[in-house]
């Protein structure tokens, strides 16, 4: 994973290295960045993709203050934007960090506890509208219920409830211990939440296009004080346009989401490019119809049914494949159905 992240930026950068950075031995101790062990079978060093490098350390006011290229990427040209500020993947840290693109100049900044990484942020007079299935989501009020009853209604059509959905869903991570994981289309961040508790990952990103669904993430990690805010981060970004560096991340979650992306397709291949070798993708939604849906009733079952996108479980074992991801297996229970495929 480091390898692809790092050789992104690499025509830039000098490696992060303690004979190289004699006046920054700091990062070592401090970043959530710094190069991890990872523990495999052969008991392997692997250098992870979310190893930060120092570009600048001239720049910087304070021994906290670094300018460094970061694991977030331009949603423009993928880039590893440039990091300026406290160094960690943290929720104060990131907050208090500006963040700009080398190649196209183009900064961003947080909002409300939140890195705003798409493409539109800080347009002033354009406003981008969404189909309806991701404009819901926008909404105050839903974002608001959406933990607070909206959900549950989920087991009427099979969905195993959080914790069960998680403990399968970490099955299935078991190759990327230790790793970065991604909760795209995170909502108020119920998984996210649960996968920065665990202690299983090294960074959690708890990622999806709704504002309010955010705040609502930032207020629920505000309240939770079980919770360190050490290793989580919360980035407003589209499923379609992920703002990483292809090869950097180690798994990626999206729970109850691919009927509300305007696109699967785009957003499979994009999980698909950031994923590293070996990463991970699991996903549930909700299908169309199963094998045991009489087949009379088929054919009334609609696609775009209240405004959703539900597919059928040979289509998203389809767009997994043509992506290229391989090893798909699925587990369905009335409507729901958790999938999962692998980066080969
Ligand atoms: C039903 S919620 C799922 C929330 C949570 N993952 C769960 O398992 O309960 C679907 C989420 O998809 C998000 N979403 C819709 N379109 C998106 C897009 N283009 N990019 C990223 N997220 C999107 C919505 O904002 C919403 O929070």
């Amino acid at each position: 994973m480091a390898a692809s992240a790092t050789t992104a930026a690499s025509h830039s950068l000098r490696p992060l290295c303690q004979s190289q950075f004699p006046k920054c031995p700091h990062l070592f101790s401090e970043s959530q960045f710094r190069p991890r062990l990872l523990h495999s079978h052969t008991q392997r060093f692997t250098i992870r993709a979310t190893s930060a490098v120092v570009v600048d350390s001239d720049l910087s006011t304070n021994k906290h203050q670094e300018t460094q290229v970061d694991l977030f990427a331009c949603p423009i040209c993928y880039e590893p934007l440039i990091r300026k500020g406290p160094v960690g993947l943290n929720l104060s840290a990131i907050y208090r960090s500006g963040f700009k693109c080398k190649r196209c100049q183009k900064s961003y900044t947080s909002k409300d506890g939140y890195l705003d990484l798409t493409l539109t942020s800080g347009l002033k007079d354009y406003t981008e509208v969404q189909p309806v299935r991701t404009e819901l989501f926008r909404s105050p009020l839903v974002s608001f219920l959406y933990e607070r009853g909206w959900r549950q209604n989920f087991r009427q059509s099979g969905f195993p409830g959080p914790d069960e959905e998680f403990r399968m869903a970490q099955e299935y991570f078991e190759p990327a211990k230790g790793g970065l994981v991604v909760d795209v289309s995170c909502g108020s961040g119920l998984f996210s939440r649960k996968f920065a508790k665990s202690g299983t990952y090294s960074g959690v990103i708890a990622l999806d296009f709704s504002e309010n669904m955010l705040r609502q993430c930032n207020d629920f990690i505000k309240k939770d004080a079980t919770l360190s805010t050490n290793n989580i981060a919360l980035v407003r970004a589209d499923v379609s346009r992920l703002p990483f560096a292809s090869g950097s991340v180690d798994a990626v979650h999206a729970g109850a989401a691919l009927h509300c992306w305007p696109s699967p397709s785009n957003a499979i291949a994009e999980i698909t490019r950031v994923l590293r070798s070996g990463g991970v993708f699991v996903g549930t939604t909700f299908l169309r119809y199963t094998s045991s849906t009489p087949w009379i009733v088929r054919p009334f079952r609609e696609r775009n049914s209240q405004g959703y996108g539900f597919l059928i479980e040979e289509e998203i074992k389809d767009l997994c494949t043509s992506c290229g991801l391989t090893n798909y297996s699925c587990k369905v229970q009335k409507s729901f159905i958790m999938f999962t495929a692998q980066k080969p």
